[in-house]
């Protein structure tokens, strides 16, 4: 995602493409100061990989399973919101190049699509949720995206209250325009519910939640590894570090100087995601070393809707697979798992 005349910012990448101003600033921006923003992309660009040679490697296998569903690369799609402000296609755009590239799309509470109309383009889906305090509501949402097809619930824990973004704060932008609508927030009776967010919410609350489905759940925005282990202990499937693209807490640790330690914690009881300022496939590789099980992308993902629709979304999935297959062999290793910590410095 770099530009050729090399950006300072590279969140603040696509000002060429073709979108409202005040909705690029929703997509490209962060909280306060932007600094965890920052420091995602930082982070990585600091990591050194140290390659092995002469391992007779061959060709690389990216193949990755995850709660049963196989994905030709471990480079998942993030949950992110409003995807028609980015493209008429919409999240249906996303999910399309998801299916093309063989990988998960996680569809966000806040799409602007039904999720029925995005699990039609056979993409594997899994189903983001801001724990709603209306427990009845929140067991009809997951129902709902079970029904459609979702493989996976992923609760999204860093958002007791919502961050201060302050460049939507300097536009007046809180609500989607007049014709969006968030199409999951529907309830029973097809009303329209605003999404909640509850700084009163506990582990309790995520009992519940694991009583009420049979689905995997992961947990999203785990940074301390001390919930890394409580989220194991109540029954949690799967982690995805993240600090929600610097979105929420500004100052917070950035994701790849987190994942160590939160790896250390799981002690490979349950996959530990990650995402964050993942840019280029020696990102990739830098996470998976570490111990991530895969990653995730969000703004990449916007950028590429925003410029090309469903192809944009594909170019930069199979950039992302191309660079990390180049890198993996760089590297010297043939599959993910053949990396290790001692391979970062
Ligand atoms: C425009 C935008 C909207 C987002 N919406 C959601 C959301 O609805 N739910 C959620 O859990 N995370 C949301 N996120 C956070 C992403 O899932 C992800 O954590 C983040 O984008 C990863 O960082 P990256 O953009 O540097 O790849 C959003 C991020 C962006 C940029």
């Amino acid at each position: 995602m770099t530009e050729p005349d090399g950006a300072a910012n590279r969140a603040d990448l696509p000002g060429r493409v073709a979108l409202n101003p005040v909705h690029r600033d929703f997509f490209a921006g962060g909280a306060g100061e932007e600094r965890t923003l920052r420091r995602n992309e930082e982070a990585f660009a600091q990591r050194w990989i140290v390659p092995r040679v002469l391992r007779g490697a061959g060709a690389r296998d990216l193949r990755t399973t995850l709660f049963g569903t196989d994905l030709t690369m471990p480079v998942l799609i993030a949950p992110t919101a409003f995807h028609r402000l980015a493209h008429p296609a919409g999240e249906v755009g996303t999910a399309r190049a998801a299916a093309a590239a063989g990988t998960i799309m996680v569809l966000s509470m806040a799409a602007t699509q039904p999720v029925e109309d995005v699990a039609a383009t056979g993409a594997h889906l899994w189903m983001q949720v801001y724990p709603q305090p209306d427990e009845d509501f929140q067991r009809h949402v997951v129902k709902r995206a079970g029904a459609a097809g979702c493989r996976a619930l992923v609760v999204t824990v860093d958002s007791p209250v919502l961050g201060r973004r302050e460049r939507d704060r300097r536009h007046g932008f809180r609500d989607l325009p007049a014709g969006f609508a968030c199409e999951n927030m529907r309830d029973a009776d097809g009303r329209l519910r605003d999404i909640a967010m509850d700084p009163a919410l506990s582990w309790e609350h995520i009992d519940r939640l694991r009583a009420s489905t049979g689905l995997p759940i992961l947990l999203k925005g785990i940074l301390h590894p001390q919930d890394a282990r409580l989220a194991v202990e109540h029954g949690v499937d799967g982690l995805i570090v993240s600090n929600h693209g610097g979105r929420q807490l500004d100052g917070a640790l950035a994701t790849v100087d987190a994942l160590p330690a939160v790896v250390r914690a799981v002690d490979n009881r349950i996959p530990v995601l990650l995402d964050g300022g993942v840019r280029r496939g020696a990102d990739v590789v830098v996470a998976l070393a570490l111990g991530a099980t895969a990653v995730l992308v969000g703004r990449p993902v916007i950028w590429g809707l925003a410029a090309g629709g469903p192809g944009g979304v594909r170019d930069v999935l199979e950039t992302l697979r191309d660079e990390l297959d180049h890198t993996l062999a760089l590297a010297g290793a043939r599959r993910p798992a053949d990396l290790s910590a001692d391979q970062v410095a």
